[in-house]
């Protein structure tokens, strides 16, 4: 958000679709805002960002990029399609060849719908190491390819969202000499692109800090974290509210549940947590 309002009305919201969440932080998550999803293996952390980009192209004809650094778009989709997800409601634009990056944005538009662009980064490298160019060597350049995608996509369509899945994958491509200084410059650069993002971060259940180098956890406008608990004999899916920015919340810790394609967050008080 980097425009200063004068009534708390003015505040554009975007849904995390998650029923029972938004309604527990005045409606969503505010426009622009640079927000950790942080969580361990398996808690759906990847499913919760894709959510939100595939419903804001469905309902709001907005535009996403989605950019993944380890698992493949086909991964990615096949897993869509397994939560049932119908693909062919949106435009799914996949760029897996940095050379044809100028043909695949002008697909953005093509239709006459929102659109999902998929950048499969691990297709990317592969292709790289295939042609023995030397990885080390293009991993310094990770974060530009990154920028320059977004602006690219800028310059000749609109974007109005972001995923990177995961920071932590990112940060094997980009060792950081100051951290503090070089992310704050990255979530400077993607609040200046005016884009709402969501940052995955990969932390264990036990961890006490939500993100690799815990600066992140104070440069973020939010933090959603995503947890897998043992109850009984049963893993519980949960998400809580850690900080959200210009935002009342409820920072209760909900069950997650994704059943009938739409993800739910129940009260802890309710089942399955009695
Ligand atoms: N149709 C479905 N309904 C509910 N849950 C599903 C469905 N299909 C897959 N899942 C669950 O989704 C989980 C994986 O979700 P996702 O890939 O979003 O998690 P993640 O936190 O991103 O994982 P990772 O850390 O491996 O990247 C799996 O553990 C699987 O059990
Ligand atoms: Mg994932």
């Amino acid at each position: 958000m980097s425009e200063l309002v004068s009534d708390k009305k003015d505040i554009q919201r975007i849904k995390t679709y998650i029923n029972g969440l938004d309604e527990n932080m005045e409606g969503g998550i505010p426009k622009g805002h640079v927000v950790l999803v942080s969580g361990p293996a398996g808690s759906m952390k990847s499913s919760v960002a894709f959510n939100i980009l595939y419903n804001e192209a469905l309902h709001n004809n907005k535009v996403g990029l989605y950019v993944s650094l380890e698992q493949s778009y086909i991964s990615l989709l096949n897993h869509a399609v397994n939560m049932e997800y119908d693909l062919d409601k949106v435009n799914i634009v996949v760029i897996e060849d940095l050379s044809k990056i100028n043909q695949d944005i002008k697909k953005i538009k093509e239709e006459n719908k929102g659109t999902l662009v998929l950048a499969d980064i691990g297709t990317i490298r592969k292709e790289i190491k295939g042609k023995n160019i030397e990885e080390g060597a293009a991993n310094k350049g990770w974060l530009n390819v990154i920028k320059n995608l977004i602006k690219k996509i800028k310059l000749s369509a609109e974007l109005d969202y972001f995923v990177l899945d995961s920071l932590s994958a990112f940060y094997v491509l980009s060792k950081f000499e100051n951290p503090r200084i070089e992310l704050f410059h990255i979530f400077e650069f993607l609040r200046d692109a005016e884009l709402t993002s969501y940052l995955i971060s990969e932390m264990t259940s036990e961890s006490e800090k939500y993100s690799e180098y815990y600066v992140e956890d104070f440069l973020s406008d939010g933090i959603l974290f995503l947890n897998l608990a043992k109850f009984r004999r049963q893993i519980i899916r949960e998400i809580s509210i850690v900080k959200m920015r210009t935002t009342k919340c409820n920072n209760d810790i909900f069950s997650l549940e994704y059943n009938n394609k739409e993800f739910k967050a129940k009260f802890g008080g309710q089942n399955p947590l009695l």
